[in-house]
């Protein structure tokens, strides 16, 4: 296994999640965790990573000075490459100006690290690298024993190797993507400098999860709410295969989900995993509070607030305890490592000042429960790889992302109850056929194409005909997105021949909809949401 030293750069995970992709167990610990500890861990190989700190703060985080009397090979990565040198006897020093952004690196020396990945050759036939830089200090002076490993016209010394002790430090990132051998550079590392196996799966990470899930809760007892989303989901799965009746989930339907939502989620997690689930049937009232609410923030404030009621009258419930159950202690959360970095988590090494998740923000102080989240290390792709190793539904580790308010924001204006009943309607036949079209180029359906798909209700009334007769009915706009992180997106540039059946058969099979429109704005200016 990998022990990877954070001195809180923000791409710390990024390393982490690139052994994970070598198949190698890895671990990530405070810089400053004692020598004991590191003698203890049993690494076959460290990772110090980089810092968050600008070049004009001073950071004097060091390593452990055991890491380097391991024995086993270490890679520091631009301030661990830098703390590396200071530690070994080499020189730092402040540099004046920043660089940041791509930079063409030579590789020097013949390095078991780089040997064979290069990018491509340069004039005088050198191998090349492109890479992420980000330094303001610079290695000025190699410590003894290290080679030129790597080097750029503004940083000559941009990488540094000693083979003998197998120690190695680079300047750039490999561990993102704008690297881009990287991952080969890591792969390199974990496997073939420090012999890893490559053997670790996500069945490994299963085992370990749950784990530490059970010496963190104990015999005491958890909460969760369950939404139906894949991280909600996944996460009720991990925790319920580790204490499986200590975990009660709280599905809370505010009459404003899917078509057969409800019943999906009571299939798998109360009927198939045999979970305790409490299914709460508030749709009056939350409807009841919609009332009148035509305003799309106010009706967002009204969903999120009955929201947290509903959930705190049923975590109270819980608390107080019943019959064969002492009250809960712990509200499990599916934050998952996306969320860490956007509520500012990840800028801190310090794990304990990392705020909650923003969904749910307040929740567990409210309650005064402590919290569980055991998915806050990972990535969307690597829960969902989990969610399916569980023996979750593909379909359900694969969906679309659904928001919190739900067909709250895709009703327009006032919400009542027959325009949810007719959006859904319309809403399960686009997935459907979305599910249904395979693209002859890439052999993917259109729904795994796309990276969000929906209908929107709009309480226009249009004129149409339908037999002999006029019609005065309702309009769905069908809205469909193509995006990597939905911050922008592109409308997805579907078939004009599956837009018609979708259209065909809503206007046919939903009686009181009888016209169908597509909405191909971008995103900015428009949002993917109409509300
Ligand atoms: P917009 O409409 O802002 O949406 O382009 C971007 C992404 O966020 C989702 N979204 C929400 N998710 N609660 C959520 O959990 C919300 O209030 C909310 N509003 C938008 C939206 O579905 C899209 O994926």
């Amino acid at each position: 296994k990998i022990l990877i030293l954070d001195f809180g750069s923000q791409v710390t995970q990024l390393i982490a999640r690139r052994v994970r992709e070598a198949h190698v167990y890895c671990e990530i610990h405070p810089c400053d965790v004692s020598d004991e500890f590191v003698r203890g861990f049993g690494a076959q190989g460290v990772i110090l990573s980089g810092s968050h700190m600008s070049a004009y703060e001073e950071s004097t985080d060091r390593a452990p000075q055991a890491v380097f009397e391991l024995g086993v090979p270490v890679l520091g990565i631009c301030y661990g490459m830098q703390t590396m040198a200071q530690q070994l006897g080499g020189k730092v020093e402040a540099g004046t100006v920043r660089e940041f952004g791509y930079a063409e690196v030579r590789a020097r020396s013949h390095t078991k690290l780089l040997d064979g990945i290069e990018d491509f050759r340069n004039d005088q036939g050198h191998g090349m690298l492109k890479v992420w830089m980000s330094h303001g200090d610079k290695v000025t002076a190699l410590p003894p024993g290290f080679v030129v490993m790597a080097s750029t016209d503004s940083c000559p010394i941009a990488g540094m190797a000693d083979e003998a002790r197998r120690f190695y430090g680079v300047q750039f990132h490999p561990e993102v993507t704008h690297t881009a051998r990287g991952a080969d550079l890591l792969r390199r590392f974990v496997l073939d400098v420090c012999g890893c196996q490559g053997d670790w799966i996500m069945g490994d990470y299963i085992a370990e999860a749950v784990e530490r899930i059970r010496e963190q809760v104990g015999d005491e007892e958890v909460i969760l709410g369950l939404s139906g989303g894949v991280d909600s989901s996944v996460a009720a799965a991990l925790i319920h295969r580790a204490i499986g009746d200590q975990l009660t989930c709280v599905f809370v339907d505010h009459g404003l989900l899917r078509l057969n939502e409800g019943q999906m989620v009571m299939d798998m997690f109360a009927g198939r995993l045999h979970a305790r689930v409490i299914h709460v049937d508030a749709a009056d009232q939350f409807l009841g509070h919609l009332k009148g609410v035509s305003d799309p923030e106010a009706k967002r404030k009204i969903i999120g607030r009955e929201f947290v009621e509903v959930f705190k009258a049923e975590a109270a419930k819980l608390k107080a305890g019943d019959g064969g159950h002492k009250g809960a202690t712990f509200l499990a959360q599916g934050t998952i490592y996306p969320d860490v970095i956007e509520s500012g988590g990840a800028k801190s090494k310090k794990a304990t000042t990392i705020k909650s998740h923003h969904n749910v923000g307040g929740l567990p102080e409210q309650l005064g429960l402590k919290l569980l989240e055991p998915l806050r290390e990972l990535f969307k792709d690597e829960v969902r790889e989990l969610g399916v190793a569980l023996g979750l539904p593909r379909d359900m580790v694969y969906r679309h992302p659904f928001p919190g308010p739900g067909l709250g924001v895709r009703i327009l204006g006032e919400i009542h109850a027959e325009y949810a009943d007719l959006l859904r309607r319309a809403d399960a036949i686009f997935i459907e056929e979305l599910r249904a079209t395979i693209d002859p180029q890439t052999g993917k359906s259109w729904y795994d194409l796309t990276s969000q798909a929906f209908a929107v209700f709009l309480p226009v009334k249009s004129v149409g005909v339908m037999g002999d007769g006029r019609t005065y009915e309702w309009v769905v706009a069908l809205r469909a997105v193509q995006t990597q992180d939905f911050m922008t997106a592109h409308w997805a540039e579907l078939p004009h021949s599956l837009l018609g059946r979708v259209s065909n058969r809503i206007i046919n099979e939903v009686r009181g909809i009888n016209r169908v429109v597509y909405d191909i704005s971008g995103k900015p200016p428009a949002t993917i949401e109409w509300e």
